[in-house]
């Protein structure tokens, strides 16, 4: 009899992240504008703890995190209790994590693109169903009335991502109240909310408020952007005391290794280093905006630390000119957003690099 394997496991590849770097191309610098990544580095608190953590690889982690998760209780000034934050080896992590706590086959989900891959790829590696809802507007905002609609008994969960990638606009306040207000009991909101430390508007929402309020909402959030540690791989969501005590039954024992939990509760205090990080992102995308304006190519004003921006010729056509002027971008027709291309916000160097290889490509 051949192995049984499971029909909705045999799709294709399920995550295709950003390509690695190349070491150079024809002894040129690479800048790699591609994985949002923070050019700064990581944060230098973080870097120290790995070093003090180093001579005891020797010995476990904590059993449950619980060294980290006290820590998040106090970065959230116990608004939150310990018992309330999922830790896991990265965002992405977390988002498989509650994929399989909550669908199986037969249920289904409600995402919009355009979107973070995961969101499709993971709820498929269980058999269920996920839904499209697309974001409308000129600014991708919320179809607050169709994902309502879209709600079945079978729904489990909604996707929302804020600020968004790759489009990099965010969702304002009333269009999660009118939609967090709109769930029926059985349905729970994952609220990736990963890039938070970069908005600037006034009318952006944390998940924390509608957690704190006690309503179906799980905060997704990673320490591979802001914080500079994306090759620890590390993340913690956060819920009601209900949801996360469901969660943890899926979380394995001695989860995130003693360098990346010391790496990570160190990065938590470095609010040096994250301002620092912020006010390079605030002050280089209105670099990049200017000269974007001025070469006439469209783009999304941004409250990440990436551009979504449409070049007037094919994108991959794009991203391998780009490439030979030793610039990575990253094409988004997979995320749902064709024709464009996502561009991470670097240093003032990567950034005039980046500049010039547009230039350079439509001479
Ligand atoms: C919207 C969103 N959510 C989650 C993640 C996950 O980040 P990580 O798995 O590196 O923690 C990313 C990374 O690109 C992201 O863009």
């Amino acid at each position: 009899m051949p192995l049984k394997f499971k029909s909705f496991l045999q799709a294709k590849p399920v995550y295709k992240g950003g390509k690695s770097k190349p070491v150079s191309r024809n002894g040129k610098k690479i800048y790699k504008l591609s994985s949002n990544e923070n050019m700064l580095g990581s944060s230098p608190k973080a870097l120290a703890a790995i070093q003090a953590q180093v001579s005891t690889l020797n010995e476990y982690p904590d059993y449950s995190d619980i060294r980290f998760r006290l820590a998040l209780e106090k970065f959230y000034a116990g608004k939150l209790e310990a018992n309330q934050f999922i830790t896991t080896n990265s965002g992405v992590a977390n988002i498989e994590l509650i994929t399989r706590a909550f669908l199986e086959e037969g249920t289904e989900c409600i995402f919009s693109n355009p979107a973070f891959g995961p969101y499709r790829g993971f709820p498929k590696k269980v058999g269920a169903k996920s839904i499209d809802v697309p974001l409308i507007g000129a600014n991708f905002q919320l179809d607050v009335p169709g994902i309502l609609k879209a709600i079945t008994e079978k729904t489990r969960l909604i996707f929302v991502t804020n600020p968004n990638n790759p489009t990099g606009t965010h969702l304002p306040k009333t269009q999660i109240d009118e939609l967090i207000n709109g769930l029926p009991d059985h349905v729970v909101l994952i609220y990736d909310e990963v890039y938070y430390q970069y908005v600037t508007a006034d009318d952006y929402v944390r998940a924390f408020p509608y957690v704190q309020a006690g309503k179906n909402v799980i905060g997704i959030n990673s320490f591979s952007k802001a914080y500079g540690l994306a090759g620890l791989r590390v993340g913690y969501a956060y819920s009601t005391p209900e949801i996360a005590a469901y969660l943890q039954q899926l979380r394995r024992p001695f989860m995130i290794n003693s360098l990346s939990m010391s790496a990570a509760i160190a990065a938590l205090d470095d609010t040096e280093f994250i301002q620092r990080t912020v006010a390079l992102i605030l002050q280089e995308k209105d670099y990049l905006y200017a000269h974007l304006d001025q070469l006439g190519i469209p783009y999304w004003k941004t409250q990440a630390n990436f551009i979504l921006i449409k070049p007037d010729m094919d994108t991959d056509l794009f991203e391998a000119k780009m490439l030979e002027a030793g610039i990575m971008v990253r094409q988004t027709a997979s995320f749902g957003a064709p024709g464009c291309v996502r561009v991470t916000i670097g240093t003032r160097e990567a950034n005039a690099a980046f500049v010039a290889a547009l230039q350079q490509i439509r001479n």
